[in-house]
């Protein structure tokens, strides 16, 4: 399959044209604030399908769907809640996807067989624009090849896409780049699934008490489902190794330095890359800066795929803000394979 690269800021027809591979079924790479998604319309069973095909993604992990407003919600979910509609009014668009009872409308094959759907409003212009003009609810994971690191640009989502699928709009780099924040509400109190794009703590401004489910920090026991069915897989992860330290960014560093073998890459903070010379780095930004961290740690795990590393250290940031998702992805990627770079012993191990 040829897959048509549209750039929407020079071509005036992108829009439409995408548009109609999705009402024909096709199979779409769409930009938004977060990652690229590969989307397809969410009430075609056959396109969500080939969804699944084109990730090499197991079918009982549920796929969310995107709506251009807070008005699309009645139409595939039933007992929406208040609280969803001040979510929205307060995060939309933007990087929070809500869990909430599915519309039979919405196809199983969506839901991953399950009751629940989860619904989010992406902050992109022109993705919401071809979301209207295709008139459906488009059904979108991130466009990475399942297990890989998320997309953060088109030609991340063409580097695993290319030749399997209709079409890649390029919408530029994504401006967060870590995916949704996702809130389970079909539980009280409201259940963190995944943390992500939008900070915990502005969760906790408009609905109080949230609690975090356990496969966020990595703790489930043998045998335990995490609640976000995604959760359970390793993610993220480059072909080398990886293992994340944690703690204050001067003793996690040191703990690297201490560690580094001849081909072992690194992911660090600005301030400490001199520590590592000889070494592949890649930088994630200044420690006190966690949305450029949010915005490169994708690309810094996904480009030693290029390289000859045979393992990665990576420093991660503390939990405030954004660093809860960075951190979850850095932790995620290295399979919760963590040192604590204040007190340097291996904390966890999990699969
Ligand atoms: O930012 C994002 O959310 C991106 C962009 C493209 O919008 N999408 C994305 O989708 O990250 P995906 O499929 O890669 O991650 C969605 C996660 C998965 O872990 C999935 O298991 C979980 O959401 N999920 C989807 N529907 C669910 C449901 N009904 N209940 C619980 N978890 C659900
Ligand atoms: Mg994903």
């Amino acid at each position: 399959m040829k897959t048509i690269l549209f750039h929407p800021e020079t071509d005036a027809d992108a829009i439409p044209q995408a548009a109609a591979i999705l009402r024909r079924g096709g199979l779409l790479g769409i930009p938004t604030e977060t990652v690229y998604g590969l989307g397809a319309d969410a009430l075609n069973e056959t396109a969500v399908r080939h969804i699944f095909e084109a990730k090499g993604r197991p079918q009982d992990n549920p796929l969310i769907i995107h709506v251009p407003d807070a008005s699309w919600l009645e139409r595939y979910c039933r007992e929406v809640p208040e609280t969803a509609y001040r979510l929205a009014e307060r995060f939309w668009p933007g990087p929070l996807t809500m869990i909430l009872p599915r519309r039979e409308n919405v196809p199983l094959q969506t839901t991953g067989g399950l009751e629940t759907v989860g619904v989010r409003c992406p902050d992109h212009p022109v993705t919401r624009a071809i979301i209207e003009a295709a008139g459906v609810p488009v059904a979108a994971p991130s466009g990475n090849t399942s297990g890989r690191p998320s997309p953060t640009t088109a030609g991340h989502m063409a580097e695993d896409m290319d030749g399997k699928i209709d079409g890649i709009v390029d919408g530029g780099p994504c401006a967060v780049g870590v995916e949704s924040t996702i809130i389970d509400l079909t539980v009280t109190p409201p259940r963190l699934l995944r943390p992500g794009g939008l900070p915990l703590e502005a969760l906790e401004e408009v609905l109080g008490t949230v609690a975090v489910d356990k496969a966020v920090t990595g703790l489930l026991k043998d045998g335990e489902k995490p609640r976000a069915p995604g959760m359970k897989y390793r993610h993220y992860a480059p072909k080398a190794p990886v293992t994340a330290v944690t703690g204050d960014p001067a003793h996690s560093a040191l703990v690297i330095r201490g560690l580094l073998r001849e081909k072992a890459g690194v992911i660090c903070f600005d301030e400490f890359a001199g520590y590592f010379e000889g070494h592949i780095v890649h930088r994630l930004g200044p420690f006190t800066d966690k949305l450029a961290q949010a915005q490169r740690v994708f690309d810094a795990l996904r480009t030693f795929d290029g390289t000859d590393v045979t393992e990665i250290f990576a420093q991660c940031p503390d939990d405030a803000g954004l660093g809860l998702a960075v951190g979850n992805r850095l932790k995620k990627a290295a399979g919760f394979h963590l040192i604590d770079g204040d007190a340097p012993v291996v904390i966890g191990i999990t699969g």
